[in-house]
């Protein structure tokens, strides 16, 4: 996938980061408007945000919104699921339009399994870190994985404070990626803003989430081309 083979290069040029703008920010009831919003900017995916009250303490939305949301996103979309058990829905998602899936490690006991059966279906496999989750959990597999979201504020809600240690689990996630020649690329999600995005991407990352940077700022469009600055 072209956006992959970017990214990709993004790890060795040190380029400008995909911006994926959180969905969980916009306003539900103008979707259609923040969506085109999206389409229209330098934003690269969309990050549409899963959560069961099960696994993270809050509800977010399910497949009616995500099939809703397909119809109109004219990017990726980037499906970050916040779910216990989440094998029991993988090919659903494929079906409501995810292109990369990702899945918690702390809510995965057979990651590799969930990982192939991911991309059995035809999607990039993603897996998130919660922040108290190191990195070195991934040694072995890290080589199955297209790409590593970690999580910059505790799951669930977004407007969250950005926790400073993710700068050093950035590094040595590139380390591992690097060490193994894998090709994984390296997504931050939480607490996000213009001021802490260049200091990620030097420390490895190679696709950035915002939700309330974005949707908070009075010029959404602009937000999205300072974080990519
Ligand atoms: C939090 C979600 C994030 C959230 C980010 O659990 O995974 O994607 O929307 O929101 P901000 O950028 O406001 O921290
Ligand atoms: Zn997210």
């Amino acid at each position: 996938m072209g956006f992959f083979i970017f990214a990709a290069q993004n790890i060795k040029y040190m380029k400008a980061p995909l911006i994926a703008p959180s969905l969980l920010s916009a306003d539900f009831a103008y979707l259609a408007r923040d969506i085109e919003m999206i389409n229209n900017s330098e934003a690269d995916w969309f990050h549409i945000d899963i959560m069961d009250g099960m696994f993270v303490p809050n509800i977010s939305f399910g497949f009616p919104v995500l099939k809703a949301i397909q119809k109109h996103a004219k990017k990726p979309l980037d499906v970050h699921l916040m779910i216990e058990k989440p094998d029991r829905y993988l090919e659903d998602f494929k079906n409501a339009g995810a292109e990369i899936l990702t899945v918690h490690y702390e809510a995965c006991p057979h990651l590799h399994r969930t990982l192939q059966a991911i991309k059995a279906l035809g999607m990039k496999a993603g897996v998130s870190l919660n922040p108290h989750t190191p990195v070195n959990v991934l040694d072995d597999i890290i080589s199955d994985i297209d790409l590593v979201l970690i999580m910059s504020v505790n799951p669930g809600f977004g407007g969250q404070k950005f926790i400073e240690h993710t700068y050093e689990k950035v590094r040595k996630l590139k380390q591992l990626i690097t060490s193994n020649k894998a090709k994984t690329i390296i997504e931050i999600d939480g607490g996000v803003t213009v001021e802490n995005a260049s200091k990620l991407v030097e420390a490895g990352a190679n696709v950035l989430v915002a939700g309330s940077t974005v949707f908070n700022s009075e010029n959404p469009v602009q937000a999205i081309i300072d974080l990519k600055k």
